[in-house]
């Protein structure tokens, strides 16, 4: 695309066309999930009526080009994060199932009792759960680098956490709910010089970040389909060929197999190793065209267009009396959570809806941060590269008047 025109983009999303509650529907709640493009909606469908047999196991003619398809996603993968080579990348269901993934088999091969494992305060529960399984059971520790009251990480008490008995650290590339960028860079290198693994928990960032796994030096990383334009059940995890080698399977079954004898298996090299089942085949040729969706406006372009719109609306938030924003960070993604004063959450997310507008209300699967802060809900406004000044113009209007209606 050479210049970035929202209203060109939003035509190729069909929902936005729709209503809700009788209101022009305004949707602000991407960072939970990004509604779909009709080229997304229409790759599946074409599969379906098309293309669709299972892959890998079969030798006619519809087979071998459902397996070429659902492959041909896998260096698209490669190529949109920069990972040295196809087997590094491994479809799961999503970021969860991806986490739970490295927790479960680097975690069976690697984590022992009275290893450490550093998470933050400002991890999606996602990031917090599979690491609280894994260090009960292994009698491992988790801890946790604390935030400063703008949601910052403080990275001088990440070095204090530092040891030699750290052997992983699992931190968000961007959070959920304040919007926070974290130095994943600086963090990996940190981590690295005590000889710990990185895992990185990309689901904000894929659908607007240029993410270069081996400009990072990231270990692992990870992200969802469907907060980057594509469907649901599909994700990614990205691991260092050889530390994917040194894993045992995940699940087993399926595919991921060489020979099963009746007392024992053995297992092909990864990526298959940690694709047991059928896998979501027709959602992983969808998130190809979702790559291809991506590309073909720019992540600068899509970036850039959300951060406009981050300035805008944060700005404007800020003039509604009673308003205060959680997360002030001054390295920030397109997503603003906020409380009013005398208003639940609750009753501004009803309100709203009832006025065609979208947001996410509640713990936002960040339940300690929300502590950390004192609260038990936000309201959260999150963009895609389909929202425009006009919405946050109408939302923070709607906000305006019901504040006035009920405080
Ligand atoms: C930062 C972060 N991590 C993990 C997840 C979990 O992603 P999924 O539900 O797609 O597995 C989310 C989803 O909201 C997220 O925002």
């Amino acid at each position: 695309m050479d210049s970035f025109d929202v209203w060109r983009v939003r035509e190729d999303f069909p929902i936005l066309k729709r209503t809700m509650n009788g209101k022009p529907l305004i949707y602000l709640d991407s960072a939970s999930s990004a509604q779909k493009p009709q080229v997304v909606i229409e790759a599946m469908k074409r599969f379906y009526e098309e293309e669709y047999a299972t892959v890998h196991r079969a030798l006619y003619g519809l087979a071998s080009r459902s397996t070429e398809l659902y492959s041909a996603v896998r260096s698209k993968v490669q190529r949109f994060i920069n990972a040295t080579n196809e087997e590094e990348i491994i479809f799961t269901r999503g970021t969860t199932e991806s986490i739970n993934l490295v927790a479960h088999s680097f975690g069976k091969a690697f984590i022992k009792e009275g290893d450490e494992i550093i998470l933050s305060e400002m991890e999606h529960h996602s990031n917090i759960v599979p690491w609280q399984l894994l260090c009960e059971a292994a009698g491992a520790q988790l801890k946790f680098i604390p935030i400063n009251d703008r949601g910052e990480l403080i990275l001088e008490r990440f070095d204090e956490l530092l040891s030699v008995r750290t052997k992983l650290v699992s931190i968000a590339h961007i959070a959920n709910s304040t919007g926070t960028v974290n130095p994943i860079k600086t963090i990996i290198q940190k981590a690295h010089n005590w000889g710990a693994k990185v895992m990185v928990d990309g689901a904000q960032a894929a659908s607007h970040y240029a993410i270069d796994v081996q400009e990072l030096d990231a270990d692992f990383y990870a992200f969802s389909g469907h907060k980057m334009y594509g469907p649901t059940g599909v994700g990614v995890l990205y691991g260092k060929r050889e530390l994917l080698d040194a894993m045992p399977p995940f699940m087993g079954g399926g595919d991921m197999i060489e020979e099963v004898y009746l007392d024992h298996s053995t297992f092909q090299r990864a990526p298959l190793k940690f694709e047991a089942g059928t896998p979501s085949i027709a959602e992983v040729v969808a998130l190809g065209a979702a790559i291809d969706y991506i590309e073909s406006i720019g992540r600068e372009a899509i970036d850039s267009w959300q951060d406009e719109l981050l300035i805008d609306a944060t700005d404007k938030l800020l003039q509604i009396k009673g308003v205060r924003i959680i997360g002030r960070a001054a390295k920030k993604s397109s997503i603003i959570s906020f409380t009013m004063d005398g208003l639940h959450p609750f009753d501004l997310g009803t309100l709203l809806g009832l006025k065609g507008i979208a947001i996410r209300t509640g713990h936002l699967c960040a339940q300690p941060l929300l502590r950390r802060f004192g609260m038990s809900a936000l309201c959260r406004l999150s963009f895609g590269v389909y929202n425009t000044h006009e919405e946050i113009d109408f939302t923070l209007q709607a906000i305006r008047e019901t504040s006035l209606q009920l405080t």
